[in-house]
């Protein structure tokens, strides 16, 4: 008999023990507290970039009409890409191998990197995914939805300045 009350004692102060424990304010749920939101946080810094790449970031357009590049035309040689800016954007200026001067906007009409000129396939290509542009800014492999926008160049006195009309 006396055995017996003294392990319902026993279990009594057991249970005060855990329920003192899961009381708001105790260590214990302070510690779950901080687990739990430790879960959250590596889930949510998981999960960021995730919709990071979904997600397309907004381009935003330049204001500006025209640009004069600090290049020299005689100084771009044949079958090469330079890249410049063009207001907060880049554009990319390619020397054709014939010579022709072209210029396209520089940001992958995909998600947004910055293409560039591959002198060995002869185009322009984006590294991000793989994304394929040919000499008239046409997306012809990759993931790409769209061709680059065009620019027109104009070259004075052997400077050379790229606008938004062609
Ligand atoms: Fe250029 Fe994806 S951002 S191919």
């Amino acid at each position: 008999m006396r055995k017996q009350s003294e392990s319902a004692r026993e279990a009594e102060r057991s249970r005060d023990v855990q329920a003192a424990q899961l009381r708001p304010g105790s260590r214990r749920s302070f510690i779950d507290r901080l687990i739990g939101t430790g879960i959250g946080g590596i889930v949510l810094s998981a999960l960021y970039p995730v919709v990071q790449f979904l997600i397309p970031p907004a381009t935003r357009e330049s204001a500006k009409a025209s640009v004069a590049l600090s290049l020299a035309a005689e100084d771009v040689a044949s079958n090469t890409g330079t890249i410049f800016k063009f207001g907060s954007q880049p554009g990319i200026l390619v020397r054709m191998p014939d010579g022709e001067l072209r210029a396209f906007s520089a940001v992958c009409t995909h998600l947004g990197c910055t293409v560039q000129y591959r002198s060995d396939l002869r185009h322009i290509w984006c590294a991000c995914h793989n994304g394929h542009f040919d000499l008239n800014g046409v997306n012809v492999g990759g993931p790409p939805p769209r061709p680059l926008d065009r620019y027109g160049v104009h070259v004075l006195e052997g400077r050379i300045s790229v606008s938004r009309d062609l």
